[in-house]
């Protein structure tokens, strides 16, 4: 029997270093002025500018030296190019589905996807829509309808699976929609917008069931899978000697389709697909790539691209590598709990949410709390993080700024890229951060675009304004 590594204490990182990137340091000060030219938007800071890239944990992966070697076997021909078929082989034999079409990133996919199957009138069912998921339901004119569990909303509420779709909504939603209306029903796992949260086993299973009793086609958004199927082996019971492998497999068995950006769980820098049984809608979906894409055997990626997916997909079920990566998020959120950060719990698989507002309660909503604690962590310690709360959620009518339900700091890890000292570092400059948390100003909108504006708002403290005026 295989001597399980993790009965040690110390879960060191499955992988040692071969290349280095340079961190450039930066000084408090430096970092002040950076801030104030970046008008307080963590996204106008340039890389070179931070330490610690806590802004995603897309595309940031490090490859292994396998997907390098990889790589330099890639074959890029234009047409049935060998690295197409080793993509296509390894996608086939993980989801199981007939068709397997590569597009660029996840967001592509799903525009291929629902500009076939949405439209006006059309209802698109998911435990939480991502954000492009999203854009691209409404952008074909049809509805968006989120149907998580009431846990998967509350901050504090300890649940296993709080990725978890309400089935009693969603029969409800199924049972009252016309015959064609819901095109198909989605399960995205992890569940990035509720926190990285998991979805057990069992709802994927009855979420499947439902829909085929209503004739409707289910899909996966998965681009966490990997991370997904290890929180079954952890939390589910049944699971605990199954292998993440076997456990993916069956997640993918239940399902029709799937929309995927492997710039996270397939280990690589850019890529993605859309898995398919239907024929029929293989076909559309096909034309539409060749339009928008690429030919379909490379569809927006080079060979050596699709190379790299390959091999990450394999990488990622590594169950040494799982139980490194989760417990590498959980320990950054139990030192945060520990320092009396109010969390989203438990953490999800791939970062940790802080709830800014609830932190920072001194400041009104209307003052983006969270943007306060996303430039304190930069200030203090160039870290960049990403707010999930009033500049992107928020929306201002008539000069009111009208808040968002929540004020959240994401800290999303990179996979394979930071060892535990850099977390440790992360850990202490939250702590300082903590200890001044009621020091921190408030901010006011100076410029902002209507759609998207977290991307390009440009902020200044509230004191900063009557200070100047009082000057004048
Ligand atoms: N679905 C989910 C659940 C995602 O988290 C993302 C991207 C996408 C789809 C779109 O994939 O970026 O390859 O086009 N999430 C990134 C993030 C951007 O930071 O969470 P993409």
């Amino acid at each position: 029997m295989r001597t399980p590594s993790w009965n040690y204490r110390t879960i060191i990182e499955p992988f040692k270093i071969k290349v280095v990137e340079p961190i450039r340091m930066t000084t408090r000060e430096e970092r002040q002025v950076i801030l104030r030219q970046a008008h307080y938007n963590m996204f106008n800071i340039k890389a070179n500018d931070i330490l610690i890239d806590l802004l995603t944990d897309s595309g940031t992966a490090a490859m292994s030296s396998e997907q390098w070697a990889a790589m330099m076997r890639g074959d890029n021909a234009y047409a049935g190019s060998k690295s197409f078929y080793r993509f296509e082989e390894e996608v086939k034999g993980l989801t199981g589905y007939a068709h397997i079409i590569p597009t660029h990133q996840g967001r592509a996919a799903e525009k291929i996807l629902f500009s076939i199957v949405g439209g006006k009138g059309k209802v698109v069912p998911n435990n939480t829509h991502f954000d492009t998921t999203r854009a691209n339901v409404e952008f074909s004119g049809a509805e968006a309808v989120d149907l998580v569990i009431p846990e998967g909303k509350q901050p504090q509420a300890k649940h296993p699976f709080k990725g978890n779709m309400d089935v009693k909504r969603l029969e409800r939603l199924l049972g009252e929609s016309k015959p064609g209306q819901v095109p198909l029903c989605m399960l995205t796992v992890t569940n990035n917008s509720g926190g990285g949260q998991p979805v057990s086993m069992e709802n994927i299973r009855e979420t499947s069931a439902l829909c085929r009793r209503f004739g409707v086609p289910f899909f996966l958004d998965a681009c966490r899978f990997a991370e997904n199927a290890y929180f079954i082996k952890l939390r589910e019971p049944g699971y605990e000697e199954k292998t993440p492998a076997e456990i993916a497999r069956e997640m993918f068995r239940h399902s029709d389709g799937c929309t995927m950006s492997a710039k996270k769980d397939g280990l690589v820098n850019m890529g993605g697909f859309l898995g398919l049984n239907d024929e029929q809608l293989t076909q559309q979906a096909r034309n539409v790539l060749i339009l928008t894409e690429g030919f379909p055997t490379y569809g927006g990626l080079a060979g050596r691209d699709l190379e790299a997916i390959a091999q990450g997909l394999r990488e990622v079920l590594d169950e040494d590598y799982l139980k490194y990566r989760l417990r590498s998020v959980e320990y950054l959120a139990e030192h945060l709990i520990r320092i009396g950060y109010p969390l989203i719990e438990p953490p999800g698989g791939h970062a940790v949410y802080i709830d800014a507002r609830t932190l920072l309660s001194h400041l009104p909503a209307n003052q983006f709390p969270a943007q306060s604690l996303c430039s304190a962590l930069y200030e203090y310690g160039g870290i960049r993080t990403v707010e999930v709360g009033n500049a992107m959620f928020g929306r201002t009518e008539n000069g009111e700024e009208i808040p968002a339900d929540m004020d959240l700091v994401r800290l999303a890890v990179p996979r394979r890229a930071y060892t535990q000292s850099h977390i440790d570092y992360v850990i202490e400059v939250a702590e300082m951060v903590y200890q001044d948390r009621q020091t921190l100003k408030g901010f006011r909108v100076v410029k902002q675009t209507p759609i998207l504006r977290h991307f390009t708002i440009e902020l200044e403290h509230v004191e900063s304004r009557l200070a100047g005026k009082k000057g004048d």
